[in-house]
């Protein structure tokens, strides 16, 4: 399929509006800016996309308010079923929205199409939670009382996302936000705006012949102003920031100031330890892609090994030669494993990190090297580090995997916990009692733990997020669509006294 095509089958154009959709119609404004669109494999532009101003920003939170005060009284399972025709609609054009994703932020196809695919599960989970928002009831201490709890919504949740996942983290955020009542706003990132513009452009559509405008809009802007504005917006109960730990902790503190909620995905700094025990087949495969894949540019990828001293001569060379192998180039070309990164500056801080290396007296193991030809493509580099150096405790987003070696468990835990972030871990063993302590409390202080499955590729069922620095938030799966809804406790009296709680007694 040549570009051309592309944009047609997914509704783009070369100067794409981006000021903001609600509905079927995007605001034109022309004063707001210019969002260039590039292709990171080539470094050329894709598109142009309009800037939002703030007239236009304000023009749609007031048209979210209004959809949400209808949306919240649709019952939640025929909200639910707005959701699978959205799900349906993804699944019709998986192929061209995977190869969207491909296109503007290098990941290979398989990568694109499997985000599209988190999508679609996300969809079908919503679906289903749509007919499971419980609360509990509880047992009044007073005759004839009746408690329960019951979730309601909040109203406009922000989402803003970042470009490594530039459809699947909204798609986690907005599908449980509208089963759950609330409509959404989307400032996506503005290093992927046509991914963002094709999948609102389709949700809408479907939402529009349901008969519910509105429910999502989106802004484009690269304007920190405009996000400031957003971020300190009280229109928006919910901010849901997916980003590094800097912008995270400005968001937490200008919301907290607000008292409003939110919701924090950030840096990672996932390790691998892989121990004496470990099936080395398994362990090689699950460390190159988590490293490798999305040219080390997840939040999930793997940044750190720690392997076993009895293991590192085994490990080791089969990763070099795994390494090898890896092909670098045109993400969208079959065979390809690695794309490029996003930008010249994300080359920029692959550079500076493996100068930051030699500084501490590293040893490059392989890679470490700009790949010659256009775009933003880099090699895979592993490096021989030390955990406490502080290029290590860092999270660079790109396909470094630093390797240390350890003596006993204990120590490998320590070191893997020795590090700001908690996002995902993963322990490599055959070792029933390895296996246990790494998942009990004085084991993997993550938000993930995983045994003999890597840190990255995570299912959309679980709660995904991380502690520390990562921020604390739980997105996607088991009972994240908590924090969309707000919990209210209701006691009904159905007798003729008015009894107190406590056994208070007041007056006669
Ligand atoms: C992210 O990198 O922001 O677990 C999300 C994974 C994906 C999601 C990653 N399902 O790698």
């Amino acid at each position: 399929m040549t570009i051309q095509e592309l944009f047609k089958t997914l509704g783009l154009t070369q100067e794409q509006p981006g000021g903001g959709l609600s509905s079927a119609t995007w605001s034109r404004t022309t004063d707001a800016g210019i969002v260039e669109s590039r292709n990171p494999s080539t470094g050329e532009p894709l598109a142009r996309v309009y800037g939002c101003s703030l007239a236009d920003y304000d023009a749609l939170v007031a048209g979210s308010q209004e959809a949400q005060a209808s949306w919240r009284m649709v019952p939640a399972p025929k909200r639910g079923e707005v959701i699978r025709l959205i799900g349906q609609a993804l699944r019709v054009h998986k192929d061209a929205l995977g190869t969207l994703v491909s296109l503007e932020v290098g990941k290979i196809k398989a990568e694109g199409d499997g985000e599209v695919q988190e999508m679609i599960d996300m969809a079908d989970f919503a679906v289903g939670l749509s007919r499971m928002l419980y609360g509990q009831t509880m047992h009044s201490e007073r005759a004839r009382h009746r408690m329960y709890e019951q979730w309601h919504p909040l109203g406009v949740v922000g989402v803003i996302t970042a470009f490594n996942f530039p459809v699947a983290v909204w798609a986690w955020n907005a599908f449980i936000a509208a089963v759950t009542g609330n409509t959404v706003l989307w400032k996506p990132s503005p290093k992927a705006p046509l991914c963002a513009s094709a999948v609102q452009r389709l949700c809408n559509r479907v939402l529009e012949e349901a008969g519910y405008p509105g429910v999502f809009a989106l802004f484009t802007t690269d304007r920190v102003e405009l996000a400031e504005r957003m971020v300190r917006d009280e229109r928006l109960p919910l901010i849901s920031f997916t980003g590094s730990v800097p912008v995270g902790r400005h968001v937490a503190e200008v919301v907290g100031h607000r008292l409003g909620r939110s919701l924090l995905e950030l840096s990672g700094n996932n390790a691998v330890i892989v121990d004496e025990t470990a099936d080395l087949d398994l362990a090689t495969r699950a460390i190159v892609f988590g490293a490798v894949g999305t040219a080390g540019q997840r939040c999930t990828s793997t940044r750190r090994l720690i392997v076993h001293e009895s293991q590192y001569e085994l490990l080791v060379p089969r990763l070099l030669s795994a390494y090898a192998q890896v092909k670098i180039g045109d993400p969208l070309e079959p065979d390809m494993l690695m794309g490029p990164l996003i930008d010249g500056e994300a080359v920029a801080c692959y550079l500076s990190a493996l100068e930051d290396v030699k500084k501490a007296g590293g040893e490059v193991l392989c890679g470490g090297c700009v790949v010659s030809r256009p775009g933003h493509f880099v090699e895979p580099t592993i490096v021989r580090a030390q955990n406490h150096w502080d290029i290590v405790q860092r999270e660079t987003f790109a396909p470094i995997l630093y390797v240390m070696t350890y003596r006993t468990l204990d120590e490998a835990i320590r070191m893997h916990n020795a590090v700001p972030q908690g996002l995902s871990s993963a322990l490599f063993t055959t070792h029933l009692r390895n296996s246990e302590t790494f998942l009990s409390a004085i084991g993997s202080d993550c938000g993930i733990a995983n045994v003999n499955i890597g840190t990255s590729g995570a299912e959309i069922g679980g709660a995904f997020g991380g502690e520390k620095t990562t921020g604390g938030g739980r997105e996607a799966g088991s009972d994240a669509w908590k924090a969309y809804m707000r919990r209210q406790t209701n006691t009904i009296n159905w007798g003729t006294e008015l009894p107190l709680a406590q056994g208070v007694t007041f007056g006669r």
